[in-house]
């Protein structure tokens, strides 16, 4: 039986150009190329699982407009049980997305749909979350549904993972008692802490604030550098595969989706997290979100260089 991973979370249309470098504020920059894109955070982490070998469901909103169902029928043509994903009255989600000739992104998300995600929903889809092994969410729904289905993820057992996303701001206390995992980058540790976080060692510190707020185990990405995993006490520092970057966006849902999906298939934390970084390392050398995401047979003949 493949292992089963529940996301629930955003699903988004990325509409997306490239240009030479981020725009400053009040500038009007010459774009390179536009394109939409399939995205979210939680559907590129489910599209990621998917990929990378669990067998997956979504709980999630999309819009009745053309980009609702073209968001759906890209999820079910990954083989995603779809059943929780609601067609809401409105807009889909969007996300404005501008990547620079270094490729890195600049992005403003627009909820829409994604807003309509309440706890009802993730009530009427319990048997979705009771069929999972792990269960991943993420912040581009609202953070109420975030907290109820962390706290059902929890007492339906699961391996619950949090990738706080974006995150502007501390957690709210009570959800550290549900994270198996929580994976923030390093903006996010960092507004998540109080602390700055761009280097490995203001990682561990910010890693140590964090789980003396009461969370469990930590997963610091940090791009290029690699990411810190954080273990109680316990630091350890797993470097980064080297590749030729183009786009990075997506490189973290494709870590947490290939990490998510190596946990359920029985993996040790450590094997599945170097399983996610060749997975994530593979994504930042294509363009796009979900397209770049890579599948098990790229990550299997992966060669460090
Ligand atoms: O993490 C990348 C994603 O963030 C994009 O696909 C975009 O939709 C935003 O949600």
């Amino acid at each position: 039986m493949p292992a089963k991973v529940v996301v629930v979370g955003s699903i988004n249309m990325d509409l997306v150009t490239r240009a030479p470098r981020l725009p400053r504020g009040g500038e009007t920059l010459i774009g390179e190329s536009f394109a939409t894109v399939h995205g979210g955070k939680g559907a590129n982490q489910a599209v990621a699982a998917a990929r990378l070998g669990a067998q997956v469901s979504m709980v999630g909103c999309v819009g009745s407009d053309a980009y609702g169902e073209e968001l759906r029928g890209a999820l079910l043509a990954e083989q995603i049980d779809c059943q929780a994903v609601s067609i809401v009255e409105g807009s889909s989600g969007v996300a404005l997305i501008v990547v620079d000739d270094n490729s890195q992104n600049a992005i403003v998300i627009v909820a829409g749909a994604n807003g309509a995600l309440t706890s009802e929903v993730i009530d009427r889809f319990d048997s979705v979350l009771q069929a999972a092994d792990v269960m991943i969410c993420q912040q581009e729904v609202p953070d109420a549904t975030v907290g109820y289905a962390l706290a059902r993820g929890r007492a339906l057992g699961k391996i619950v993972i949090l990738n706080p996303a974006p995150a502007s701001r501390p957690l709210p206390p009570d959800w550290y008692a549900s994270i198996d995992y929580l994976i923030p980058n390093e903006s996010e540790a960092a507004a998540l802490s109080g602390l700055p976080v761009d280097s490995l060692e203001t990682a561990e510190t910010a890693a140590t604030r964090l789980i003396g707020m009461g969370a469990s185990k930590v997963i610091i990405t940090l791009g290029a550098q690699g990411l810190l995993f954080a273990n109680g006490k316990n630091f350890e520092h797993f470097p980064a595969p080297t590749v030729k970057a183009v786009d990075t966006t997506a490189a973290g849902d494709t870590f947490v989706g290939g990490f998510a999906a190596a946990l359920a298939a029985g993996e040790s934390e450590a094997e599945a997290i170097r399983f996610g970084q060749i997975a994530a390392a593979l994504s930042v050398t294509r363009a796009g979100a979900q397209p770049s995401i890579p599948t098990l047979s790229d990550v299997q003949a992966f060669k460090a260089p």
